[in-house]
């Protein structure tokens, strides 16, 4: 492993190694006013969801890196107190990236991206129509990280006060993620687009699971059993006998070849165990 250290470092490269790794990112596309009604566009990945009750988001709009200068994005929420966050898919992430273009303050980038304004139920600021998931959000606190520094972050911390969401994306009262290409990034210039063939599904484990160290070694010590079969293991509340006697059979070969493959194909963890004791 190799090792950085921040402090010692150029910070243009503490923020491109911190960001190829602190990935993927969801984006905010955050629409913004100022005073005087002008509406502003930009997409922010420094943005997470941090509480659901109350419900709160965080973006980070920067001072930029080469000049200090702050962005219009921070200006208005500081001034105004109120933004839109649209979720940004694999069909508008083009445009997502034409709306990250420095403009003046009082260009609209929903027009130079060629993006279409919805209206919103609690401000005049307009969310994206395009985009199947939006929020109305109001700020409830901002953190200026370093001001003095070039670069510096500013946490705005985001009260979400309505959540709208396109009828055909709901599945029930949540998003069906095989209904929307939704996009992240990632370091540099890289973006990640999620598709229904990229999607898995891991249910929380349920109870205290016996643990890794449960195992028995010759389990332990697989070099065909993955890390992840193994868990399917480890999350069990109790192995069955059989399985902690771990004798030539369970642990044949072909058996934990067998019980590999069921657990790639996202067997259940009785299907693993039957495959393993056959
Ligand atoms: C996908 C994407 C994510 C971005 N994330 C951030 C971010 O989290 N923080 C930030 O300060 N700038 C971020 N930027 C750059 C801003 O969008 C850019 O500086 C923009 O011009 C700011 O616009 P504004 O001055 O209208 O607020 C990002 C750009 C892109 C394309």
């Amino acid at each position: 492993m190799r090792e950085f250290i921040p402090a010692d470092m150029n910070p243009r490269d503490v923020h491109k190694l911190l960001l190829s790794g602190v990935a993927p990112r969801p984006i905010a596309l955050t629409a913004t006013a100022d005073e005087h009604n002008n509406i502003n566009l930009a997409p922010f990945s420094f943005f997470n969801a941090f509480s659901g009750n109350p419900p709160v988001v965080i973006i980070s709009p920067a001072f930029r890196g080469v000049d200090g200068s702050s962005k219009d994005t921070y200006e208005n929420l500081k001034r105004v107190g109120k933004c839109t966050i649209s979720m940004v898919t694999y069909s508008m992430v083009g445009q997502c990236n034409l709306a990250s273009s420095i403009y003046p303050a009082d260009v609209n980038e929903f027009e130079k991206a060629g993006l279409t304004m919805r209206e919103s139920s609690t401000s005049n600021i307009p969310h994206v129509a395009e985009s199947p998931f939006a929020l109305e959000c109001d700020l409830l606190n901002c953190i200026e990280l370093a001001p003095e520094k070039k670069g510096s972050g500013n946490l705005m911390i985001l009260q979400v006060t309505r959540i709208h969401v396109k009828e055909n994306v709901l599945n029930g009262a949540v998003l069906d993620p095989t209904k929307v290409e939704m996009v992240s990034r990632l370091g540099q210039d890289y973006y990640a687009r999620i598709t229904p063939e990229c999607l898995f599904r891991l249910p929380a484990p349920s109870g205290q699971g016996v643990g890794f160290d449960s195992l028995p070694q010759a389990l332990q010590q697989s070099s065909v059993l993955s890390a992840n079969t193994l868990s399917k293991l480890a999350g069990l509340e109790s192995l069955p006998e059989q399985l902690l006697e771990a004798n030539e059979r369970v642990c044949s070969h072909e058996a934990q070849q067998r019980a590999e493959e069921v657990s790639q194909r996202g067997g259940s963890t009785e299907e693993i165990l039957t495959a393993l004791l056959k």
